[in-house]
């Protein structure tokens, strides 16, 4: 949530730091600002809105400077103002600062400020942090260990500030330098030629330097024209390690693609290849990860699984807990991270913790990662942005390897993190009581999903066709069972979140407990209906809701036949193993919330009120 750029070099810092801003403008898109430091000058410019907003108002004035910082928000403390928006000025004129994250303690140090004259222009918490880092400087005269007086009255701030932050700071008495510092919010720092950019993710500098240091809680980066310098809020010098990015700027544009949810959900055949690449055992019967950083023996031992998880990537569990449990017959928990964080639920010793994430940002599941870990636990990541505050913290893990997922809805990750739970799931079978025949059946499975998936994908003018005849509802359920109720979970949760439709996800048979009470002609259920073993008892729940005249959309495997006229509209998916089901189910829900959002004119790519990885509380 917000994002963060910042630019030192020779080049012209206020085009670089807007390119970066569109680039990040899918963590927050409230209100952006940008301000660049010309000599002992800060110019600053911030306004409500989108980031083109801004370019437009930049665009009327002469802005120019080689060292910068900009920011685009999503608003915490303060409404949507262009008071609110940041970077913020300390009430002296010395220091602009851009902040990602909360300041928890920031009523008692404003109320501190004010009595001892600084002024507030804004409600936030970050203005707050900024004036309190132009108090330390104003106290501040001497050189510490050779480090600027800049960097140490930050360090002395930050020292006092108890919550989350990336920041970013510039100060007029030292221009053409940054200093910037993180605490369980991302910050990362690009190392080009002859200039380093601060940057919440990757996105927003990799068309100038693949080459980046993924900056730790607690340490703070100070940017030079010339260097850069790393230490730690403690005072101690940090030898910094240069990473490689191992995807390109083209990875994270549209080509030819109207959103980024459109182009991601296309890019599913892609993505899963890329996510079992060299996953398979030689004998092809099943799954090796190269990260765990556990034995197969310890791995064999346990008793049980634990997973914590967020929004999409929770659905992504529980399809992992129903496949690890059918497969495995190992018992599997799976809880909403920012649930378990403050439960404190009693674990079996021999459980191994797992979280999915994305982002690998997201504050409660990095929350619930530390808990587990306070508590003694291994914790296992399953994560795709490397480098991210979860890959790092956990014992080890699994990368998803879909590239970057730019829509604010999640689709590719999910398919991958559906994908990456069904080879956990064949990895422990495989140690305890799946044979060698079925894993390489398994294996062959899993190989097959891309092409599956490909042929979901065939279906999409028929679904975009289904989308504009249900554009115009405003409440619909989604209903499936055992594996696929997960799946009616994300599907209305991919409903609501782009197109703003009140959907609810049950399993089928539960819906006659409650639910059914919405049924009418004006509320549609998306029902899977796959050919299974409980296929009857899933056309008695859809005889249900047609005996209420309720329009029915059926998602069936190819070649099952629906009693005549119970759907009103039926799309096919085609048939496949059980732990490739859920992947391939996932297309259509995707392809109809996606289709429908844009028939209802819904900014796909940046829904109200959302950000991608949300990393407050
Ligand atoms: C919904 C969506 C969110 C994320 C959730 C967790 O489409 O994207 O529900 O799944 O915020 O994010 P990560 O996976 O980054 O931890």
């Amino acid at each position: 949530m917000c994002g963060i750029v910042g630019y030192v070099g020779k080049q012209n810092a206020v085009a670089i730091i807007l390119e970066g801003l569109k680039r990040l403008e899918y963590r927050g898109y409230d209100s952006a600002g940008i301000c660049v430091q010309k000599g002992r000058k800060l110019n600053l410019i911030k306004k409500a809105g989108r980031v083109d907003n801004l370019s437009k108002e930049v665009a009327k004035h002469r802005m120019v400077g080689t060292t910068g910082i900009g920011h685009t928000r999503w608003a915490t403390h303060g409404g949507v103002t262009d008071a609110n928006a940041h970077p913020h000025v300390s009430s002296d004129g010395k220091f602009a600062l851009i902040h990602n994250g909360v300041i928890e303690n920031y009523a008692q140090m404003k109320a501190f400020l004010l009595k001892k004259g600084y002024k507030f222009k804004s409600e936030t918490d970050t203005e707050v942090l900024c004036n309190l880092i132009a108090y330390h400087y104003a106290k501040e005269n001497s050189r510490t260990k050779g480090q600027s007086r800049f960097v140490e009255c930050v360090r002395k701030t930050l020292r006092h500030v108890e919550g989350t932050y990336g920041i970013a700071v510039l100060c007029v008495d030292f221009p053409s330098e940054i200093v910037g510092a993180r605490k369980a919010s991302p910050l990362i720092l690009g190392v080009g030629e002859d200039e380093y950019i601060l940057a919440s993710d990757a996105s927003a500098l990799v068309s100038r330097t693949q080459n980046v240091v993924y900056l730790k809680d607690g340490e703070i980066a100070h940017l030079t024209p010339k260097n850069f310098f790393i230490s730690t809020l403690d005072q101690a010098d940090v030898s910094p390690v240069v990473d490689k990015i191992n995807w390109s700027v083209a990875d994270a544009e549209l080509g030819d693609y109207a959103h980024f949810m459109e182009k991601e959900i296309f890019e599913q055949p892609a993505a899963l290849e890329n996510a079992m690449r060299g996953r398979f055992s030689a004998d092809g019967s099943t799954a090796q990860f190269g990260g765990l950083n556990i034995t197969p023996g310890e791995f064999r031992d346990l008793e049980r699984f634990m997973f914590c998880a967020c929004g999409t990537a929770w659905h992504a569990c529980l399809v992992t807990e129903h496949l690890i449990e059918r497969f495995a017959r190992i018992p599997v928990e799976v809880d909403y991270a920012s649930e378990f964080r403050y439960r404190n639920s009693p674990l079996d010793p021999r459980t191994l913790f797992f979280v999915m994430s994305q982002s690998g940002e997201t504050i409660d599941t990095l929350a619930a990662l530390r808990e587990a870990k306070r508590k003694g636990y291994r914790v296992m990541a399953v994560n795709n942005v490397v480098g991210s505050s979860i890959a790092r913290e956990a014992d080890g893990g699994i990368y998803q390897h879909v590239g970057p997922e730019v829509g604010v809805a999640s689709t590719k990750a999910f398919t991958s993190q559906l994908l990456i739970g069904a080879m956990i799931a064949l990895y422990v079978a495989r140690m305890r009581d799946m044979s060698f025949s079925d894993g390489v059946q398994y294996v062959e499975a899993l190989k097959a999903a891309p092409a599956l998936t490909r042929r979901a994908l065939a279906q999409a003018p028929k679904i975009k066709a289904i989308a504009k005849r249900y554009a115009k509802y405003q409440d619909m359920l989604f209903l499936g069972r055992l594996s696929l109720f997960p799946l009616a979970l994300e599907g209305a949760l991919k409903l609501k979140e782009i197109s703003y439709i009140h959907a609810e996800g049950y399993p089928a048979a539960e819906m006659k407990h409650g639910p059914i009470a919405l049924v009418s002609e004006s509320c549609p259920s998306v029902f899977f209906a796959p050919k299974s073993e409980i296929f009857n008892k899933i056309v008695s729940s859809m005889q249900e809701i047609k005996a209420r005249k309720g329009p029915i959309i059926a998602i069936t495997t190819e070649g099952t036949e629906l009693p005549e006229g119970l759907a009103d509209e039926t799309i096919f998916i085609p048939e496949c193993h059980e732990a490739v089901l859920p992947i391939v189910a996932a297309i259509p829900v995707q392809l109809l919330s996606y289709y429908i959002a844009v028939e209802r004119g819904c900014d796909v790519d940046k829904p109200r009120n959302l950000a991608k990885s949300v990393t407050v509380e």
